[in-house]
């Protein structure tokens, strides 16, 4: 029996773990066994224990209650935490999801004690290192034994960078897997928030903390709330939250509606029922065009440039015009989805690559 510790510590993580844990735990579980490690990054309810719960993924067997701190406070405890688990137990491997601090902690501890690395949502390059997550996937991508692509473009960034054939396996995109899964039992399960809105999310450092930008978005989201007359729903990440109350930016739209940040079935329910997805997330731009919803990108750039590319996604970064002309254009139409991310079989290509190293 092989075994593996999954480390997790923020939100979208949780949401991809629960794809593989569950194919483990319904198909593989004779020859494969999995422990979870959460390093406590993300710690609220709001963006933790409720996806535990309502996705039915193991509850962590470590937690490290890291919390919030600087990149290298942060990163720092991680590592130690999770190198003591990893000297304490017997591991074969470690699977570490997607760029976050806790991704490339996960990395480099287990390198360090050259146990095997496994990388979901490898390969994706912004090529701005100006994003704390360029450099985390990129640390972790090369520390990594196995290194699971969800596109082709993730696959020839990680060629450039003399990853050979053998490393780099094509998985298709994990978060694809769990909206075929979920997208109906959302649908059954969560009332709808308003008859008709546009989903909006901001969380990246370089939007929130940065005064300037966060006016030009907020102004957008007001002139796009008026002009469009139609409702904003705005599930606000507690980072978002602070920034907006410390710089005294309020107030919003009688249009725009702020509410906590959504679980995982609210948020795919939501995306079903909405008119158009404004994000500066990297999941949400997937999510929307899995859903058939256009998104306006809240960033000067994105990994997934496929979706650019097909005209699903635009890139508004946080200039005012454009992301009001982009939502005007766009709103309450429905994109294709795009064939670029695999056949949401993501999670068993993964869990069988593992098994075959
Ligand atoms: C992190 C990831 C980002 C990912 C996001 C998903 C890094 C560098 N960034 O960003 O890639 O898209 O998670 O949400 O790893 N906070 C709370 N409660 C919480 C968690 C955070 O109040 O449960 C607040 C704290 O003020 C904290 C701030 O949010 O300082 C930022 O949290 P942090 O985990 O450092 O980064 P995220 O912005 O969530």
């Amino acid at each position: 029996m092989k075994r593996i510790l999954t480390i997790v510590g923020a939100r979208p993580q949780f949401i991809k773990a629960a794809a593989i844990s569950h194919m483990i735990r319904d198909t593989y579980h004779t020859e494969l066994h999995e422990d979870i490690l959460h390093t406590g990054q993300h710690y609220d309810d709001a963006m933790s224990g409720q996806f535990f719960t309502e996705l039915d993924i193991p509850l962590p067997k470590y937690n490290l209650g890291v919390g919030s701190g600087s990149h290298g406070r942060q990163t720092g405890m991680m590592m130690s935490g999770i190198e003591e688990v990893l000297q304490n137990n017997q591991y074969d491997g470690v699977l570490v999801y997607g760029d976050t601090n806790s991704t490339m902690a996960g990395a480099l501890a287990a390198a360090k004690l050259h146990i095997p690395v496994y990388h979901v949502e490898a390969g994706l390059r912004s090529f701005n290192r100006n994003m704390p997550e360029e450099i985390n996937r990129v640390v972790a991508d090369h520390v990594s034994s196995l290194l699971f692509a969800p596109t082709q473009t993730a696959i020839r960034n990680l060629q450039k960078e003399g990853f050979t054939e053998k490393e780099i396996i094509f998985s298709g995109d994990v978060m694809y897997d769990n909206v075929l899964h979920y997208s109906s039992i959302a649908l059954q399960k969560i009332k709808p928030i308003l008859d008709t809105y546009v989903l909006a999310t901001l969380h990246r450092d370089f939007n929130t903390d940065n005064k300037e930008r966060l006016q030009h978005i907020l102004s957008a989201l007001n002139a796009i709330a008026n002009q469009l007359k139609t409702n904003i729903v705005f599930p606000m990440h507690p980072r978002t939250r602070k920034c907006i109350d410390s710089m005294n930016l309020a107030p919003f739209s009688n249009f725009i509606h702020i509410i906590e940040p959504l679980s995982y079935l609210e948020t795919l329910a939501a995306l079903q029922r909405c008119s158009l997805v404004l994000t500066d997330s990297g999941g949400l731009q997937k999510e929307a065009n899995f859903c058939q919803k256009y998104c306006v990108v809240l960033r000067p750039e994105t990994e997934w440039v496929e979706l650019v590319e097909s005209g699903a996604a635009v890139l508004a970064d946080a200039d005012e015009e454009k992301i009001v002309d982009a939502a005007s254009r766009l709103w309450g139409q429905s994109p294709n989805v795009n064939t670029h991310f695999g056949k949401g079989t993501a999670a068993k290509i993964i869990v069988e690559s593992i098994l075959a190293t």
